[in-house]
């Protein structure tokens, strides 16, 4: 999937709204993941703070006092400040002033008919979510993503769409405004400087695939192009575009990184999600943790102790699905059927396994509460980094547009 991405662009973006604890859900779902992505390409992670204003605005303080502990989640999980860029959208203006522009060019059914907008007014029906920025919030993801030239999103199901509308996004912006005057020159110009023989074959095959539509030809004349040495960005960008009649990219379209669904489930077995009450917080004391699992519910039909029962009815056992080796999944599945353990018994290995993995995330939050200015320093020096990038892309995404050029 990633081979479609141009080598420049395969870097990662994801934010995560800052609306209270982080879970276990968060970690297995996105953390860890997050902390593989790192090692493989250079990431951007931020606090989506003005997306957490979209569902919260009524009340607000949520999200200041959650974005900070965020933080020290990610970083007290694995993820390295020193890999990965992390910062604070709202630090970043020049993400409103991205996705103000981007609003003037994107049709309201295409907002309209993202899932989540209706989906969500359904769930959250106590919140009044007919706003505009509730209905534009897709748009001002597609900014966050667009502003990094970030090729790849790690997201889950529920935010491909997101991805999808991006694409769609950049695609109308680089047609209405990849055509800078003398596109074509320009494009020619830059085919020579492929050398002789690059040239041709380039030429040779933009035909195949604009002529005869032969996509193998477009994937061809990609590959020599992102192999060339000598040309720079800016033609890159233009042969791209070039190639398959798009004209220049200015606005590359990113791709969506389907996070594997989560096995983690909540305390009642359902997806473990704050609104259902089921979770087990990353700083949830060593105590609670084990309170929480102690009294969890199980199989509803082992009502006395001597009742046999059946693991696929127990959230119990979804846990073992998660922490448990083979042996000890074996002696849950004869034990419970036969009666020979309690659920006690069952759900102390699941204790010590959640308590062991905590323990360590636990030690770091620890060490980075007790050090904010090493906290705010890690944050401000990603601002730094991310607020570099954005200034760019304005610059380019303004020029493109003939807007306030100086
Ligand atoms: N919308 C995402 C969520 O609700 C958070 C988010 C904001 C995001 N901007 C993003 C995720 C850009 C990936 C890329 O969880
Ligand atoms: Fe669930 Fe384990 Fe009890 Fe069986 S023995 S009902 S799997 S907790």
């Amino acid at each position: 999937m990633s081979s479609e991405v141009p080598a420049q662009y395969r870097r990662v973006l994801s934010g995560m709204r800052p609306t209270g604890q982080l879970h276990l859900g968060h970690y297995h779902g996105v953390l860890k993941n997050w902390v593989e992505l790192q090692q493989q390409y250079k990431c951007y992670f931020f606090v989506a703070d003005w997306h957490a204003l979209t569902t919260h605005y009524e009340d607000p303080s949520i999200i200041g006092d959650s974005t900070w502990d965020m933080v020290i989640d990610w970083l007290a999980a694995g993820v390295d400040h020193g890999l990965a860029d992390l910062f604070i959208q709202s630090s970043i203006p020049e993400h409103a002033e991205l996705h103000l522009l981007l609003s003037m060019i994107t049709p309201l059914g295409w907002l309209e008919r993202v899932p989540s907008y209706k989906d969500q007014q359904e769930k959250l029906k106590e919140k009044d979510l007919a706003t505009y920025g509730f209905l534009g919030y897709p748009l001002l993801q597609s900014a966050d993503i667009l502003m990094y030239k970030s090729g790849l999103v790690p997201v889950g199901a529920d935010q491909v769409a997101h991805v999808e509308l991006t694409r769609e996004i950049a695609r109308r912006f680089n047609h209405l405004y990849g055509r800078e005057p003398g596109f074509e020159e320009k494009a020619e110009a830059a085919i020579k400087k492929m050398g002789k023989k690059n040239a041709k074959m380039f030429i040779k095959l933009r035909n195949a695939y604009q002529q005869d539509g032969d996509q193998e030809a477009i994937g061809v004349a990609r590959a020599l192009l992102e192999a060339q040495q000598n040309i720079t960005v800016g033609d890159k960008e233009r042969l791209y575009g070039y190639l398959d009649g798009s004209g220049r990219v200015v606005l590359p379209e990113p791709q969506a990184l389907l996070t594997k669904a989560s096995k983690m489930p909540g305390l009642d077995g359902q997806k473990m999600s704050k609104s259902y009450n089921n979770t087990i917080a990353l700083r949830d004391k060593p105590e609670d943790v084990e309170k929480k699992l102690r009294t969890m519910p199980t199989d509803p039909a082992r009502v006395r102790r001597t009742d046999p029962g059946d693991p696929a009815k127990c959230p119990v056992w979804q846990f073992h699905e998660v922490y448990s080796d083979e042996s000890v999944c074996d002696w849950v599945q004869k034990g419970c059927r036969s009666a020979s353990i309690g659920c006690l018994d069952c759900k102390q290995p699941v204790v010590e396994a959640v308590l062991t993995e905590l323990k360590p995330i636990q030690e770091r939050a620890q060490e980075y509460t007790e050090q904010p200015d090493l906290v705010r320093s890690i944050i401000s020096e990603g601002n730094e980094k991310a607020r570099d990038v954005a200034k760019e892309t304005l610059e380019d995404v303004k020029f493109a547009m003939g807007i306030n050029i100086v």
